[in-house]
Order: structure tokens, then sequence, then C-alpha cells
């Protein structure tokens, strides 16, 4: 292997489809900007995949949870209910909107959100008044939920959207992590039976290090006509009038364009594929971990079809000096996100449940390569030297 780092990445994007040729044709017909074939082409595609009515194209996924907060109605001091776990991007978008986030642990079975925390949250800890939510201890008003699904698969999606339903919130979903993900066989865009709540968006990524790339981007996912133009509006300047300098209320300039589309139309062709190779990745994993007495290998819910898309396994050893090692050998791993209740911005500021489970897979999980072209040569590298760091502790 020698010293040379970062030989075998975690997650790289796999580009062997038309991206050459549909960028290409964006540069040929000088349409590059927020405006062109590819941006509305991506978006019906996009919605097709993902079997929601509506897909609205923005510059990145956090930009899409940030007007999926404000149509949400969320305002400044008020709370939005996430998991403890997560990447810090939902965390960021309710502090935009100048609320806080609620942070929820995180259940062991399939390492999403507690939804017995979550019920007991919203049961003991809330009070309902003048037909509002507001949480006992720190007197603000519970505005939304907001549902992280984690690591390629998806949390407990009818489970959360009785409770939003039942508490008569807004129910934002951020799949960022699992476009190619389904939940008792339904794509992430599609509608929930078991919610009859005031709204619910789904928003997704296409970073980098995604299944599917467009560079940076991301997409609002929605069902209703209302909701997908006050989207398309707000993250389009609130521009009333291509003739004139007509803005409505503030809005923003978080329009995907054409050439990060054009990718995402080609990376689109590709994505069934992508997530199958994932999950073969995984398994492959899976069979190499299986009797190895300090690994537990990345778990799959019974209801959800994972696109695992960031691997990851849980030690009964602290994975710190193990991911250090890995680096050295040139294995990119990294430890499991540090919980938002330890990330300076929101550390001691933020009102949590307790999260033991968060904390135990921040210590002792990681993820480790498995982008998609990785070889079946490079995952057996990766299990050897995983076990033998193991072995040395
Ligand atoms: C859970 C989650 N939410 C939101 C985002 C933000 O997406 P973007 O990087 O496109 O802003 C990411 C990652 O990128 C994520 O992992």
């Amino acid at each position: 292997m020698g010293g040379c780092k970062e030989e075998i990445p975690l997650s790289v994007p796999c580009l062997k489809g038309n991206e050459w040729n549909y960028v290409k044709e964006c540069l040929d017909t000088n349409w590059v900007s927020y405006v062109g074939p590819f941006v509305k082409r991506f978006e019906k595609e996009l919605a097709v995949v993902t079997d929601a009515r509506h897909a609205v194209a923005m510059s990145s996924g956090t930009a899409a949870l940030h007007v999926a907060l404000i149509l949400a109605g969320v305002k400044p001091d008020e709370e939005v209910v996430m998991p403890a776990l997560t990447f810090v991007a939902p965390a960021n978008a309710v502090r935009y909107c100048g609320a806080w986030p609620v942070l929820i642990d995180i259940q062991g079975c399939d390492w999403q959100m507690d939804i017995d925390q979550l019920s007991h949250f919203l049961s003991d800890s809330c009070v309902r008044r003048r037909g509002l939510l507001f949480n006992k201890i720190t007197g603000r008003r519970v505005a939304a939920l907001l549902p992280v699904h984690l690591l390629g698969a998806m949390c407990d999606v009818d489970a959360v959207a009785e409770l939003a339903t039942m508490y008569e919130l807004p129910l934002i979903e951020d799949a960022a992590e699992c476009l190619g993900a389904t939940y008792k066989n339904r794509p992430i865009g599609a509608s929930t039976p078991a919610y009859n709540g005031p709204l619910r968006i789904v928003v997704t990524s296409f970073n980098g290090n995604k299944v599917m790339t467009t560079g940076g981007g991301g997409a609002l996912l929605a069902n209703e006509n209302s909701v997908a133009d006050r989207a398309m509006h707000l993250s389009t300047t609130a521009k009333v009038d291509d003739f004139e300098f007509l803005h409505d209320e503030v809005g923003y300039n978080y329009r995907l364009t054409n050439i990060a589309a054009a990718l995402g139309v080609a990376q689109l062709e590709q994505l069934n594929d992508h997530v199958e190779f994932k999950r073969m990745v995984a398994h492959r994993y899976e069979g190499i971990f299986l009797g190895h007495s300090h690994i537990t290998a990345h778990p799959e819910a019974r209801q959800c079809r994972s696109t695992f898309w960031l691997y990851t396994v849980l030690l009964d050893i602290q994975s710190k000096p193990i991911v250090e090692y890995l680096n050295s050998k040139g294995i990119m791993a990294r430890r499991v996100w540090l919980p938002i209740t330890d990330v300076p911005p929101f550390k001691d500021k933020v009102f949590s449940t307790g999260c033991q489970m968060a904390n135990h897979l921040h210590e002792y999980a990681l993820n480790i390569p498995c982008s998609v072209g990785i070889t079946p040569g490079q995952i057996e590298t990766v299990a050897e030297q995983l076990t033998f760091a193991i072995s040395r502790h």
C-alpha cells in the first residue's frame, strides 16, 4: 500500500455516462446559467425517478432545506425537531430561519432517528396551547419535524408521518443522503398515506460525495402545485416579471445552473446502476465482516431498501485510532459525525433528549470507502487493513 494518502477514496463521483456530451451541449449552445433546457429536463426526470409530482432544482441541498423551512413557516426563536446525529446542514438551515433544532437520539436497530424518543418528546415535553405546540422546557413553539434519513437508508417514515399528523406539524424530510432508496417500496418523493398534516416536503442533494452528483446541487420535492410554485419563486429571487426588476418579497438566488443540470441528467440515467453497485459493495463488506466479533456491519431496516450511500461499521473499540491508521495507509475513512449537541454553534444552546446512541456511533463507528467503481481488490484491502488495525488494539 505504501504511505501515499487517500489512495482509496471514501465516496467519489462516477462520471461514466453522457456527462461530457450534455455539458458540451450547454457550452455549444451558450446555455450555461440558471436558464436552459437541462434544468427543466432534470426536474422532470428527477420527479419521475423519485415519484414526486414536482421537483425544483436548486444550487444545494442546504438551499433546498432553507426554502422548505421557510415554506413550513418556521420563524425566529421557534424549534424544529431533528436527529442529533447528521451532517450539519439541516441544523444550519434551521438557524438560517432564526430557529433552533431540538435534537433526538438515534436508535440502535437501524441507526436512524429514534422514533420512541421523538414520540416521548412530543407527548411528555410539549404542550398544546391555542392549537400550537410548545416545548414546555424552553417555552418555544415547535414549528416542524425534520427527520433526516441517514447514511443512505430511510427512517421509519410512516411512524414520523403519523406523529406529524397527530401534532399537526409540517414534515420536512431531509433525503440528501438517500436518493435511490425506497421505504415500503416507495421512492423518496412518493406521497405518504400516513401523513395528513399541513405540509410535507422532501429535500435531496447532489453534492459530489452522493450516489449521483451535479457537482453541487439539490432539489425540493413536493406533491402540491402551490408548494412547488412557491419554492420556485423563492429560489429565483422572487421575481414576478421577466422584463422589469420587480420582486414581491425577499427571495434567494438558489437556482441550479444548466451546466449542473446537464450533469444531473446524465447521472440520473445511471442512478439505478449506482445504487445497485453501492448495494453490492455493502453486501461484500457484510460477507467479509460476518462473524467478525469486533465489527457490526451497516444494518438495513426491513421496510427500507438502502443505497448504503456511506458504508459504515460499528466497532467494539474506539474508532479514532483505527481511522487514523487507515488514513495513514491511504485508505480514506472517517469517524461518524460529531453529534450536533457538540458542534460549537449549537453546543449548550440546543435542547436535546439525550444522545447516548449518537455519541456511541460517533465514538465507535466509522465510514469506509464505498465509491461507485471501487474494485473487489480495494474492498479486500480496506477490510484487511481494518481487521489488522483492530487486532493491534
Ligand atoms: C443529511 C444531509 N443534509 C443536507 C446536506 C446538504 O446538502 P448540500 O451539500 O447539497 O448542501 C447533506 C450533505 O451534503 C446531508 O448529508
